[in-house]
């Protein structure tokens, strides 16, 4: 397998791959295997199935957010997705992973878009009911204790990352290009994998800090939405993505 189809294929993975009967194949299209790449990234995309109820995640997450994010929000990243798409032969024979690495090449409106979605399907994996969400494997417990310090000290860091980053964006936990653990933050729908992206890795965890996503529980409180967010993360999974962008 040529690289680059070996990092398309570990991208997929990364944001496809469930714990236990968690999550739906991300990107697909139909009932298909979760490591068929082709399964998932052709157009016209679709909304992923969320894998839990709107009301999993409460009293971090309200039902009502959680289902107008993704019935609403990520359907609409999805619906402008397609239709920039659709009618262009080049774009429309691009993977969404090949999209978002080469969004710097690409309208302002398949940037958006094609990052709304990868980041929204990846952000719904990464959330579990509180029975599914387990622990940090001790390989990424050991990372991030050995970048950060203590778990304690990567949250907080973590949790600046996201406060700081002015107006609506996403904070990330990446593996970067030394294979090491970093927090980064990037605005809009921008991601780490895009070429534009300052800094550029492969994300483990992301948090979405745009208002549609804490408003109506925390109100302006964006600060008190990261605190909690914790209490939501699927660490099964999240080990999953670190393992994954160690072998890449
Ligand atoms: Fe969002």
């Amino acid at each position: 397998m040529q690289r680059s189809r070996l990092k398309t294929a570990l991208l997929a993975l990364a944001i496809s791959a469930s714990a236990g009967t968690f999550m739906a194949p991300a990107f697909a299209q139909t009932a298909a295997p979760a490591a068929s790449t082709e399964a998932r990234t052709s157009a016209p995309f679709t909304l992923p199935e969320l894998g839990y109820a709107y009301d999993a995640l409460d009293p971090v997450i309200d039902a009502q957010t959680m289902e107008l994010h993704h019935s609403k929000h990520h359907q609409a990243y999805v619906t402008a997705l397609n239709t920039a798409v659709e009618g262009d032969a080049q774009l429309a024979g691009l993977s969404l992973e090949e999209l978002v690495a080469t969004a710097g090449q690409r309208s302002a409106t398949v940037r958006n878009n094609a990052g709304g979605h990868w980041n929204h399907t990846f952000f719904w994996q990464i959330m579990a009911p509180e029975a599914g969400r387990g622990e940090p494997s001790p390989e990424l417990s050991a990372a991030i204790t050995s970048v950060f310090g203590s778990m304690d000290a990567f949250k907080e860091a973590f949790n600046k990352a996201g406060t700081d980053r002015f107006g609506s964006g996403w904070a990330w936990l990446i593996v970067d290009e030394n294979k090491q653990l970093a927090i980064t933050s990037t605005p809009n729908q921008d991601n780490p994998l895009m070429d534009v992206a300052d800094t550029r890795g492969t994300p483990v965890i992301g948090n979405d800090v745009w208002e549609h996503a804490y408003y109506l529980k925390h109100n302006n409180r964006r600060a008190d939405y990261l605190k909690g967010w914790w209490d939501t993360v699927n660490w099964t999974k999240v080990s999953e993505n670190y393992a994954i962008a160690l072998a890449k």
